[in-house]
């Protein structure tokens, strides 16, 4: 890989940078125009993860983070844990932000009511007695977001060093996810959900799950994580589906923002957060994915998953869209369920399940899991229904018994289904999918919920 920037790539980085600063110095003004910064701060993002991959992957390969890439013919070396350069720059853009999204609080707790013209003297300002306008709860939910990514990438990093057991991680975005979920209970505290009509006159309007809540949010945290992490293994699919998701959620917080809501909406605090939270995501995930997709030039890591599962997870919870975000992560969902088998060892589950090159066609194939012995009696029924379901490609010997059956990912169950095809063209297969489901579930969101529920909160 080319470890500098050519002199196009210098011009145009330079360029966009230098325009971002130029609007960011024009956002103090007036009430400030923090959504304006945060587009900026999101290019500025892009312009410093691009250049930064480049300089740091021959640094990142000395230290042995580096892998081969398992689908191609030359399987070179190439950088991997390049999702921890994404995530600091982010991390890094969220902190000087910070600033943003409170400068009109910060003048008004400051000058008086928001108007600048009254002085204060200096000794009242410092004593803080008219700060008590400022929003100390949209600043701790802010922070606790910072706090809780910054948690789950040293956790990742912690992973991609030392390789860490299967059923040690899954927790470890349960334990990130703690900081969120204590703002959330002191701030929000919300454990409700509302009953869909049909059920009302059995439950009652709302149920208070309580505790169980949380359960659901520490939950989903974990899922949201691991779930970007097990659809893996083919270029560019992890920051790809990455990106769909962020820019659906885009879409979905538009909906609240964009002209055609009814304004001001009481939402609208919290869809102004989460795209604070997603512009710099979605600008370092473009510079990650320029460099991830295929033929990639660096993998992203263990920490790119864990990162990017986070992002969203904050984003549903102190947003106030975790059921939303479920919409979105469907395929993830399926995709889990479908590996379960696997991950609890009822089937076989080598190392790698990533789809298998065919050398001599230079396309991908699904890949096996091979029975050393024949698998137990219900197991092998249950198989071979999936097998006449479509939904797995199972290899049976001469005397019936199961030999090997396709690995249970969807990437794999996608070339079962579409014959082998080119890396890439799975890679844009699964994007596609993804898109067409998520759009399809926020559909659903805002206009099916009312066959369910009395009114959409849109
Ligand atoms: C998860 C999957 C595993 C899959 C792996 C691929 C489960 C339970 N685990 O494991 O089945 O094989 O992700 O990322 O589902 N690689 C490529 N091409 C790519 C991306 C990765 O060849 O486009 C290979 C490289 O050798 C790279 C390695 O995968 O070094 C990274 O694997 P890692 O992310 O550590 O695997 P897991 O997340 O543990
Ligand atoms: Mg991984």
């Amino acid at each position: 890989m080319a470890t500098t920037l050519s002199a196009t790539e210098s011009l145009s980085l330079l360029s966009l940078s230098l325009a971002c600063v130029g609007i960011l110095a024009n956002t103090f003004q007036g009430d400030g125009a923090p959504l304006v910064a945060s587009i900026a701060f999101s290019g500025l993002a892009f312009a410093s993860c691009y250049a930064l991959i480049r300089w740091l992957g021959p640094a990142f390969m000395r230290r042995g983070f580096k892998g081969r890439d398992l689908c191609k013919l030359k399987q070179t070396e190439i950088p991997e844990t390049m999702g921890a350069v994404c995530a600091m720059v982010y991390i890094f853009i969220l902190v000087v932000f910070i600033p943003w999204p409170f400068y009109k609080d910060i003048v008004a707790a400051t000058s008086g009511g928001g108007n600048r013209d009254v002085m204060m003297e200096l000794d009242q300002v410092e004593t803080g007695r008219l700060l008590h306008k400022f929003p100390h709860n949209k600043l701790a939910s802010y922070l606790s977001a910072i706090l809780s990514l910054q948690c789950i990438v040293l956790l990742g990093i912690g992973d991609d060093l030392f390789d860490i057991r299967w059923r040690h991680k899954v927790l470890i975005p349960a334990i990130a996810a703690i900081p969120m979920l204590i703002v959330y209970f002191v701030d929000f505290g919300v454990t409700q959900i509302v009953v869909p009509t049909p059920l009302r006159p059995y439950l009652g309007d709302l149920v208070d799950l309580g505790w169980l809540y949380y359960m659901y949010m520490a939950l989903l945290s974990i899922f949201s994580a691991n779930g970007i992490n097990i659809l893996a293994g083919i270029n560019g699919i992890e920051v790809g589906q990455s990106l769909v998701i962020a820019l659906l959620i885009v879409f979905n917080d538009a909906l609240y923002l964009g002209p055609f809501a009814p304004y001001p909406h009481p939402a609208t605090d919290s869809h102004l957060f989460s795209l604070y939270l997603l512009l710099p995501f979605i600008g370092v995930s473009l510079a990650l994915l320029m460099h991830n997709w295929y033929p990639a030039k660096v993998f992203v890591g263990d920490t790119y998953c864990y990162f990017a599962g986070m992002v969203f997870a904050v984003d549903g919870i102190l947003g106030h869209f975790s059921k939303t975000l479920m919409l979105l992560l469907l395929p993830q969902a399926f995709n889990f369920v479908y590996s379960a088998p696997q991950l609890f060892h009822l089937v076989p589950c080598p190392r790698h399940r990533l789809p298998h090159l065919n050398a001599r066609t230079g396309l991908l194939e699904c890949s096996r899991a091979e029975f050393k012995r024949p698998p137990a009696r219900p197991i092998a029924e249950v198989l071979k229904l999936l097998h006449r379901l479509r939904l797995l490609d199972v290899e049976t010997g001469d005397n019936g018994e199961i030999v090997s059956c396709s690995n249970l990912t969807i990437l794999n169950l996608w070339l079962v289904w579409f014959g082998p095809m080119r890396e890439d063209r799975l890679a844009l297969g699964i994007l596609g999918f993804q898109t067409v489901v998520g759009l399809l579930g926020l559909f659903v969101r805002h206009r099916m919920a009312l066959l369910i529920f009395t009114q959409d909160n849109w």
